[in-house]
């Protein structure tokens, strides 16, 4: 089974968990799985508040209905992808630069439900690359912070995230402990978003692998 089957299968085992209404959507290659099971569906629910432009010109594309956070109140459920995820279902994200929106649709949800392939559980957080959103005139002010932190930030050139800002991806950090980081660079100011999800980590891990889409709670 590839890697793009586990996401599939991950993305499909999520449908079950939609309950009408509106849905919170995330973004990745696992959620753009999830957004076309969705629009398979999409009779049975009011439409989606979407955490980036791209997933929202491909539910549009669905004709799946995209509605503004701010017009829809709290959400039941939030589905996304993950780029990292611990046993507390602790997550980094943001490979994909949407991580200040996916912040914020899913502490508007009661339930976050994430979906990713098997690779993407180990034990301590900090392997892949930390992407934090900088305000473009902190970028160098933040990165000497972050260096302080003991990580290497590595700016992400040619990319600006949907709101506007830049990424600094920090190599070489070991996350003992998640939510005390998460406070201590979201307090850097400059700093929009880092992308620990730890103060608000996901409530349903579901995980792809070779023998079927595998639940954990954490
Ligand atoms: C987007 O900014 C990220 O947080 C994604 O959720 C994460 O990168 C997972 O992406 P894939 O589903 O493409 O692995």
């Amino acid at each position: 089974m590839t890697q793009d089957e586990m996401k599939r299968a991950a993305a499909e085992a999520a449908i079950e968990y939609v309950d009408g209404g509106i849905i919170g959507v995330g973004t990745g290659s696992t959620v753009n799985h999830f957004i076309d099971a969705l629009a398979r569906i999409k009779g049975r629910i009011e439409g989606a508040v979407s955490s980036s432009e791209a997933s929202t010109e491909r539910m549009k594309a669905h004709g799946i209905p995209v509605y503004d956070l701010n017009s829809t109140g709290g959400l039941a459920l939030y589905v996304d992808g993950a780029d990292e995820s611990n046993k507390y279902l602790q997550l980094i994200k943001g490979g994909g630069g949407a991580l200040t929106r996916e912040k914020i649709v899913a502490g508007a949800s009661e339930r976050f439900v994430c979906i990713a392939d098997e690779s993407k559980l180990v034990d301590v957080l900090g392997e892949f690359p930390l992407p934090v959103e900088v305000i473009p005139m902190a970028r160098s002010y933040v990165a000497r912070e972050l260096v302080k932190l003991g990580g290497t930030p590595v700016w992400r050139e040619d990319f600006v995230t949907d709101n506007g800002n830049l990424i600094l991806d920090v190599q070489g950090l070991r996350i003992m402990e998640p939510a005390k980081l998460e406070q201590r660079i979201n307090a850097i100011p400059g700093v929009v978003t880092v992308g620990i999800f730890a103060l608000r980590p996901a409530d349903l891990l579901i995980l792809g692998t070779p023998n079927g889409p595998r639940t954990i709670e954490p």
